[in-house]
């Protein structure tokens, strides 16, 4: 195989959920909000959270389940690509622990942030170092772990009440044939929007040299802070912006597209984008009710539970699309 013939695949998927599960009504019982106000505005019915276990430990966890099913070992791996915005530490990346855990001895490994758009943005530099030849067979991982870093109190239910902790592994490798490969991945990023959903503390930025301090704890600095409305109007336009463009790219309409797997945010941004585009709501899966918002687990996760529930089949045409925090956007077909 020449090298501009190369193109990457989606060998194999997996997935992982810690076991705990916290229903909207626990919600109800430690902070002021209900089950009617989550479900109406969001779609979510429950999410899981962790424990004892970290990012890494969430990743380990799917990066088997995608290792068994594109029947390969840790040790076949020579790159592991992990996107998340919850990494067990500020360094080293969750990348490096989760190499560890993989018993791997020197293979590379590298945290990729970009938030909810991790997973695309991660598979797009996986498809670029297959493509060129550079690596043979990667692991892609988005796994989040939420829950440490909300704010489950009144002050913090706007933004709490949306995410859960998961994993969502692929792995990407040389595809033989057209009928199977990821088509180009658009990216997109606008950092003049920093700020409307982001953790401002700990960090290095605007503390007058101070990493952390007893007033921003006070001043819950160390939470989640989202101007929900602003996000979602971005979204809702970005993600129609994006679908078209890739759809332009790869010379196909919607009505060529099996299944369309948007990120997990809010069903309502996704059945807005549906019906302004006028996407068929059955080509459109979700799994919001159960995990919540796992950032840049949500994708990979869906396309695992649709893969396995053989909802979604070998040459599929799937697009896949997410908006988040940077704000950042991306966009890809690919051919499963
Ligand atoms: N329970 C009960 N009431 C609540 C809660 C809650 N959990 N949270 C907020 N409220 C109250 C508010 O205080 C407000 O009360 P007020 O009218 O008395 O002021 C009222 O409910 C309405 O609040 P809004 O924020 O205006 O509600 P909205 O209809 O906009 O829905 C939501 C909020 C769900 C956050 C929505 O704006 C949204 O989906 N935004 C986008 C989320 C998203 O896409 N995030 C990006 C991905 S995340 C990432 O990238 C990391």
């Amino acid at each position: 195989m020449s090298l501009t013939q190369i193109k990457a695949k989606i060998t194999g998927t997996g997935m992982y959920v810690p076991p705990k599960v916290v229903s909207n009504f626990d919600l109800e019982k430690i902070m002021d909000t209900s089950d009617e106000w989550i479900r109406q505005r969001s779609g979510i019915e429950t999410r899981h959270q962790v424990e004892d276990q970290g990012t890494a430990d969430l990743a380990y966890e799917a990066a088997l389940k995608a290792f068994e099913s594109a029947q390969c070992s840790a040790k076949d791996i020579d790159l592991i690509i992990l996107a998340t915005l919850s990494a067990d530490h500020m360094f080293p990346g969750s990348s490096a622990l989760l190499q560890a855990r993989l018993g791997l001895e020197t293979t590379p490994s590298m945290d990729l942030r970009a938030q909810c758009s991790g997973f695309l943005y991660s598979l797009s530099v996986a498809k670029s170092f297959i493509e060129s030849g550079a690596y043979k067979r990667i692991l892609v991982v988005g796994a989040e772990t939420h829950s440490p870093i909300l704010d489950y109190t009144t002050r913090g239910r706007d933004v709490a009440v949306l995410f859960g902790d998961g994993a969502g592994a692929v792995i990407v490798e040389a595809s033989p044939d057209a009928t199977s490969q990821i088509g180009k991945v658009i990216l997109h990023s606008q950092g003049q929007f920093a700020d409307r959903l982001w953790v401002e503390r700990p960090g290095t930025r605007g503390g007058s040299g101070k990493w952390l301090t007893q007033d921003h704890l006070a001043e819950g600095k160390q939470y989640p802070y989202m101007e929900g409305r602003y996000v979602y109007k971005h979204a809702v336009e970005r993600l129609q912006e994006v679908v078209k463009e890739v759809l332009e790219t790869e010379g196909l309409t919607i009505a060529d597209i099996d299944c369309f797997l948007f990120h997990q945010a809010n069903i309502r941004i996704n059945e807005k984008v549906a019906e302004l585009l006028h996407i068929p709501l059955e080509k459109c899966p979700s799994n919001i009710q159960k995990y919540g918002n796992c950032s840049a687990a949500s994708i990979p996760m869906l396309l695992d539970e649709m893969v396995r529930s053989g909802r979604v089949k070998r040459g599929d045409k799937l697009l896949m699309a997410a908006f988040g925090a940077g704000f950042t956007w991306a966009g890809s077909v690919v051919r499963f």
